[in-house]
């Protein structure tokens, strides 16, 4: 495997960015794909300019390539242009697995999350899907990771968490009972990295999780102690007032919360089990709270 290409698209994001230093360190060849010709990407790694919304573009990222890593999207907590869900977490994907097929790439390996939907999701797990069936479609052997909430050096919601936590009250979608699976961004790129291997997760959805679900005030309270602070205040706000609020703050360029963050937090983030990594990938991943007491945030 160490003479072909993987190609890693969304380089330049949170796991994107220690994926492709993940796999140059392991010796593997990497492509990093990302939309500027000047972004930085991991040492070691040949840049390749490409963009989802550009067919042309991902047919040069994927010649002579024989896996990819799909890590580019645009999240649930980035404000998107109207339509954006659709055209790049759906058709963007499409035609990257179309792409892919086209260059005989041998896998494509794709990151999406834990099925939130509900019965009608809304426009961002829409996307999400519909993304999906279109890779799935395109003929490439295919696996979709489904990690759920990462923390881990930069994480955007940890980020966010300990933004919130710093002022003197904390809002609350919902009851704050809703659970997370949070999971550290280098066991999701351990666990990716295997899935390089073997046939057995071809044609799979594999959930990542870590050993804990942790409810959202009691992460708060952990995102607080962390940052020095006694007690972490919160207001708790019905979901149906918050979804408006995000709503109505899209007029905002930067929104401190998006209609689809919102979306993907009202339910909880959990696998179908607690063992499930260590099941599949042989690997205990490391757990929140002891990872926070051991490393601090790493914001
Ligand atoms: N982070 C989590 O906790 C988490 C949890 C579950 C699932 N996931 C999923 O994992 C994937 C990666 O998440 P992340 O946290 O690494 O996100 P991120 O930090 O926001 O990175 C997104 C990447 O996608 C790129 N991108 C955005 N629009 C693009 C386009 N039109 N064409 C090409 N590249 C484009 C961005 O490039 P620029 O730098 O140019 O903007 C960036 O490199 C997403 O699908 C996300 O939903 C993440």
């Amino acid at each position: 495997m160490s003479d072909a290409i993987v190609l890693v698209t969304g380089a330049t994001g949170f796991i994107g960015s220690r994926l492709t230093r993940r796999l140059v360190d392991a010796g593997l060849r990497v492509r990093a794909m990302a939309r500027s010709d000047t972004a930085a990407v991991a040492p070691g790694a040949e840049l390749v300019v490409g963009d989802l919304s550009d067919p042309a573009s991902l047919e040069r990222a994927c010649a002579g390539v024989s896996a990819v890593f799909s890590c580019a999207a645009i999240t649930g907590d980035r404000k998107a242009p109207p339509g954006g869900y659709d055209a790049i977490n759906a058709e963007g994907i499409g035609a990257l697995a179309q792409a892919a097929t086209k260059a005989g790439v041998q896998r494509l390996i794709h990151f999406g999350g834990i099925d939130v939907a509900g019965a009608k999701p809304g426009p961002y797990l829409a996307g999400r899907r519909r993304g999906e069936e279109l890779l799935k479609a395109a003929g490439v052997p295919w696996t979709i990771l489904q990690p759920s909430v990462q923390f881990g050096p930069g994480s955007p919601f940890i980020r966010a968490m300990a933004g919130l936590v710093k002022g003197a009250l904390v809002p609350v979608a919902g009851n704050g009972r809703t659970r997370i699976q949070l999971i550290h961004v280098d066991d999701v790129c351990r666990a990716a990295q295997d899935c390089l291997v073997g046939d057995a997760r071809l044609g799979r959805y594999v959930e990542l999780g870590g050993p804990e679900a942790i409810e959202f005030d009691r992460i708060l309270d952990i995102i607080g102690g962390a940052l020095g602070k006694a007690r972490v205040r919160k207001v708790h706000a019905p979901l149906i007032v918050v979804r408006a609020q995000a709503r109505l703050l899209q007029v905002l360029k930067n929104p401190p919360v998006t209609p689809a963050a919102v979306e993907l937090l009202e339910r909880d983030n959990v696998a179908a089990s607690l063992e499930g990594v260590e099941r599949e990938f042989g690997f205990r991943p490391v757990g929140f709270v002891e990872h926070v007491a051991a490393h601090g945030l790493e914001l």
